[in-house]
């Protein structure tokens, strides 16, 4: 008996998948996080072909050849080009398999609240491209909850905030269930686009998403430093020449830039802090609020958020990893998995049960 247990432990992988906008990352049961990635892909526009994933595609962003475009497949955290998320998902899903095409796939798939029932569907259809035997979804911002240490069994309520690339998910969850939430569609990528759109503008260079990236993650801060003349040189295009050219720039000059997306994000926040019930406040006043999600990462994020609210803030331990790691505890909770599914569990493939134990 135990050792027929065991065997079949041996093939199925029990996979968590949190695909995001910008990222898809992938963690199996006994092995944490086996696949983090950006969530691209390169296509050959002549033949239509997809010719890199992930990380890969990434690379050749902003440098591709004459025929190569590289697409995000996903937009808003939702499917937006059904066929390339299904190679996508299929592609990563395989790469993060621990063995052969013998090995079953269990997976756990993260989705947004507000997502409809096509979104949904599509997501499963690319589920079963990818050969997951048994699906079940989860709402992320439930799954962020888990994965930054709130436990489901608390029933005391905790507020987080996903701050992803395109999306702001405001989650408060008590016992495990989500009794409040609200996301808007700002993200980390809309500094992005608004750091390279400033410099386009205000000083007459171009950008390339590389060196956005770059500025916003080494250089730039939503807690004004003693020194804004502190600066650094970007490159690019020159916007009347079109040679290459850089430019110096400062954090005193960029800091409005970003403020202005932050501040976005602090009203957010503050506009579901109101429409809580007395107890849910006394308990999200007492203990704060939870960041999780890529954009936590922003510097000073915390401490801009905290002046803003006026509450405290905490930034998760791994944050981009937090949505992931708690759809991975749900397989050592087969009960609240079933509660938090969306739905029934799907069974693809001819599945018999949800969980043999
Ligand atoms: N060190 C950093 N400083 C600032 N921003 C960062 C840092 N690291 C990552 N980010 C940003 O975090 C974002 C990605 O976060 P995350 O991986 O949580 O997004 P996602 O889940 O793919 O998106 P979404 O949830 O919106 O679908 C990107 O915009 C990225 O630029
Ligand atoms: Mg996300």
């Amino acid at each position: 008996m135990v050792s027929i247990k065991l065997l079949k432990n041996l093939v199925t992988d029990s996979m968590a998948i949190d695909m995001g906008t910008a990222s898809t990352i992938i963690a199996v049961k006994g092995r944490d996080i086996v696949l983090d990635e950006p969530s691209l892909v390169a296509v050959n526009e002549v033949t239509g072909e997809v010719v890199a994933f992930g990380k890969e595609a990434a690379d050749m962003q902003g440098r591709e050849g004459r025929d190569i475009v590289v697409v995000a497949p996903l937009s808003g955290g939702v499917v937006a080009d059904f066929d390339r998320t299904k190679k996508m998902l299929a592609h990563f899903v395989k790469k993060a398999k621990s063995g052969g095409s013998q090995v079953v796939t269990h997976a756990v798939i993260g989705m947004p609240s507000e997502v409809t029932p096509v979104e949904q569907r599509a997501l499963l259809n690319a589920a079963e491209e990818a050969n997951i035997s048994k699906v079940f979804i989860m709402e992320e911002g439930l799954a962020a909850a888990f994965g930054a240490g709130i436990s489901p069994h608390d029933k005391r309520a905790s507020a987080v905030v996903d701050i992803g690339a395109s999306t702001t998910n405001v989650a408060v969850v008590a016992k495990g269930n989500i009794i409040h939430s609200k996301s808007e569609r700002i993200g980390s990528a809309d500094i992005n686009i608004a750091l390279a759109t400033h410099v386009r503008r205000h000083r007459g260079l171009q950008i390339g998403e590389e060196t956005t990236e770059k500025l916003k993650t080494e250089f730039a801060t939503t807690y004004l430093p003693e020194d804004l003349g502190k600066s650094t040189v970007v490159r690019g295009r020159d916007v009347i020449t079109g040679t290459p050219a850089a430019i110096e720039i400062t954090v005193g000059e960029i800091y409005p830039v970003i403020e202005d997306i932050v501040r976005r994000i602090a009203l957010l926040i503050s506009d579901v802090l109101t429409e809580l019930r007395p107890e849910v406040a006394a308990d999200i006043h007492d203990r704060g609020i939870l960041l999780t999600g890529g954009g936590a990462l922003l510097h000073g994020i915390d401490l801009y958020l905290r002046d803003r609210v006026n509450l405290p803030v905490l930034v998760a331990d791994e944050p981009r990893y937090a949505t992931v790691r708690g759809l991975l505890q749900m397989f050592d909770e087969p009960l609240l998995l079933e509660k938090v599914a969306r739905r029934e569990p799907y069974f693809l493939q001819g599945a018999e049960t949800p969980f043999e134990t």
